[in-house]
């Protein structure tokens, strides 16, 4: 396996990867062994980290002989996409973290992963630790589900909860968040919205097996939310939670498909009675509605070293299983071409 990243995520992998090393070999029937990991700065210090397998040159890692999987958590869109497509055209499967690139340029990750014949598994992705793509991709794949909702962004929801629960200033509490891993590399997209729209993209897609990109998402970030909001909430016994909103528009003569689709990213105040008001720090908690399960909550740890390289290591030993079995993981289909309707018209 190659590693493209050892930040703060793909350090957690690799520390998991030794730690866990017996059972996971026992689950999977072959070791995982790491045969490199790309970085930029292979000089710097990584705990636990063989220098030895370092490089800084991913290109060549992604089509060694020796890798038969790609483990991507540098995140953003190039050199990423370029990356991962490289390792499908030479056969490898990818497990990716990436829900930029998979937001706005998924399609041509899927098309390769059908044109090569790779996996792509990317739980990691949308809510940390949280098994919610899996269930969608898979479980739910046989329901007709009407509605996803809920708080994706671990960064934005623990600047919300301080600001709530200690009356925090909005910088002070970001910056705990930059610090206890949570946020993005450049914390513009968790503060703005863009990550949680990202992820409400991957969602609405999965969910309602219809295109739909990060451009598509209507998106309202927290920076515009104030103390005086927060308290102002308080006092009417609610808070505030940027939430994620995908839904399925029913069509009026009853149609199964539906009129379209809506995707919505914003902060909104919630009774403190609701089950998301509960929902405190990082922590994501998502529901789905389906027609036949009716409604499912998910609720875990949405950000961080360790949850999401636990949901790695998850795609980690399903790739590893397929491969050892001669068998593949699911792949994307997008047969409905619904439409994806602007605020003001759903
Ligand atoms: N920055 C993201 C968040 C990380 O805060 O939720 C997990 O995707």
């Amino acid at each position: 396996m190659a590693l493209l990243g050892c930040g703060v995520v793909g350090s957690e992998v690799v520390r998991l990867l030794r730690e866990q090393a017996a059972d996971l070999t026992a689950r999977v029937g072959v070791p995982l062994e790491v045969a490199g990991i790309a970085v930029r700065r292979p000089d710097r210090v990584r705990a636990g980290v063989d220098p030895a397998l370092l490089t800084t040159d991913a290109q060549s890692l992604v089509t060694r002989d020796d890798v038969d999987l790609v483990v991507e958590v540098i995140g953003g869109i190039e050199p990423a996409r370029s990356l991962m497509l490289e390792a499908m055209k030479t056969g490898k499967s990818v497990i990716t973290a990436n829900k930029a690139l998979l937001a706005e340029d998924g399609e041509t990750l899927f098309a390769a992963a059908r044109e090569y014949g790779a996996d792509l598994y990317y739980e990691a992705s949308v809510a940390g630790a949280i098994p919610l793509l899996r269930p969608l991709r898979e479980s739910l794949v046989g329901d007709h589900v009407h509605r996803v909702l809920g708080i994706v962004n671990g960064t934005t929801n623990y600047i919300l909860d301080q600001m709530d629960t200690h009356g925090a200033g909005f910088n002070d509490a970001l910056g705990e968040a930059q610090a206890l891993g949570y946020a993005e590399a450049d914390p513009t997209a968790d503060v703005e919205g863009f990550d949680a729209a990202a992820k409400a993209a991957i969602l609405a897609q999965l969910a309602f097996h219809t295109p739909v990109t990060a451009a598509d998402v209507h998106r309202e970030g927290i920076t515009e939310v104030t103390a005086a909001d927060v308290a102002g909430a308080k006092e009417m016994d609610s808070v505030v939670k940027l939430l994620a909103i995908c839904e399925r528009v029913p069509a009026e003569d009853g149609r199964n498909g539906g009129r379209g689709v809506s995707v919505r990213v914003y902060p909104a105040m919630i009774p403190r009675s609701h089950p998301l008001a509960s929902v405190r720090g990082a922590y994501n908690a998502v529901f789905v509605e389906a027609e036949s399960a009716g409604p499912l909550m998910f609720y875990g740890a949405g950000a961080g070293g360790a949850p999401t390289a636990s949901a790695i290591l998850g795609d980690l030993v399903a790739v590893a299983r397929n491969l050892a079995g001669g068998s593949r993981g699911p792949v994307e289909v997008t047969y409905a071409k619904l439409p994806v309707l602007p605020m003001g018209e759903t």
